[in-house]
């Protein structure tokens, strides 16, 4: 099994760094749209990862160099991480074991994707979010089954993130299935997001968000049999680039609030895995912050569209 290291919530390393010389203020610093394809950690050869490749998608993994370099900077206590592939039909579940362990694997892809991950939840921040939509009138559920299996969606974007596993983390679920309905339920994401913040504002921890979502989510089905042959890799087609740069361009302009119309047009025009919601949470917790979101990075991934944003509220 591939080496992996973790740190323990709350432990005198972490605790220190609340406060410290990086600025010291309690609450959510940041903001990541981190999105999770498989093929960018499978690119990325890391220990954890089983199966072996020669490279690909370079552009966006430069742009997720650059979120670990300022993810460093913002000096966080936790990630809180909502992805689309922890699907939960009746309410919003949180990761609350202390200790996830396990291989995480894409269905579609385990040639690609076979994970070995080991990682410390934020108990305390965790069960604190789960009483925070509760009382806010959300189905909530702390998750304590150790043998429940974590998606690649959650692992994949926190070792995009943070592939040193040194920071601790709180995973949330998606209450919807994005692939069943056609139309996208946001309104409640509003309500977690806010659930989120005055957990994290209550525990008075230090946080940095991720939302694991792709763009424009159209895609092949037939791979080259090379999967990171970049000479195939492209939009799928015009009209799915063009609604990525509409709502990109909101996205760079600011603020925020814009985006609270452009989401739901751009899911509508392209398919969005922003229809599970991730994002729209990450923007309700920051308050819906009146700036420009900092695209690091745009890239298709079999023809999906994916960005890499930073927000500072
Ligand atoms: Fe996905």
């Amino acid at each position: 099994m591939a080496r992996v290291f973790h740190a323990t919530a709350g432990d005198s390393r972490t605790t220190a760094r609340r406060g410290s010389a990086s600025g010291g203020r309690a609450g959510i610093v940041a903001g990541y749209l981190a999105p999770h394809p498989p093929h960018l950690v499978y690119a990325e050869n890391p220990p954890q990862n089983e199966p072996r490749s020669t490279g690909g998608w370079e552009v966006l993994r430069w742009g997720y160099e650059e979120l670990r370099r300022r993810l460093a900077a913002h000096a966080p206590d936790v990630l809180v991480v909502h992805a689309p592939h922890w699907i939960t039909m009746v309410g919003h579940h949180v990761n609350c074991v202390p200790r996830s362990r396990g291989i995480s694997v894409e269905p579609i892809f385990p040639h690609l994707f076979r994970y070995h991950y080991d990682f410390a939840t934020d108990v305390a921040l965790a069960e604190a979010i789960v009483a925070e939509a509760a009382d806010a009138g959300l189905v909530a559920s702390a998750m304590r089954d150790e043998g429940v299996r974590v998606d690649y969606a959650t692992i994949g974007a926190l070792h995009l993130a943070n592939p040193a596993w040194d920071i601790p983390v709180v995973s949330l679920s998606a209450n919807n299935n994005p692939y069943f309905y056609s139309d996208a339920a946001l309104d409640e994401m509003e309500t977690l997001g806010a659930a989120t913040a005055r957990a994290v504002e209550r525990t008075g921890r230090r946080a940095v968000l991720l939302a694991s979502n792709s763009l424009s989510h159209l895609h092949w089905d037939r791979e080259p049999d090379l999967p990171e042959d970049m000479g195939v890799e492209r939009p799928f087609n015009h009209h799915q680039y063009a609604a990525d740069m509409e709502l990109l361009k909101v996205v760079r302009e600011g603020p925020t609030e814009r985006l609270r119309a452009a989401v739901p047009a751009h899911i509508a025009a392209a398919q969005a895995e922003t229809k599970a919601g991730s994002l729209t949470w990450l923007l309700a917790a920051m308050g819906w912050p009146a700036v420009a979101g900092d695209v690091l990075a745009y890239g298709t991934v079999i023809a999906t569209g994916n960005a890499v944003v930073e927000w500072v509220p």
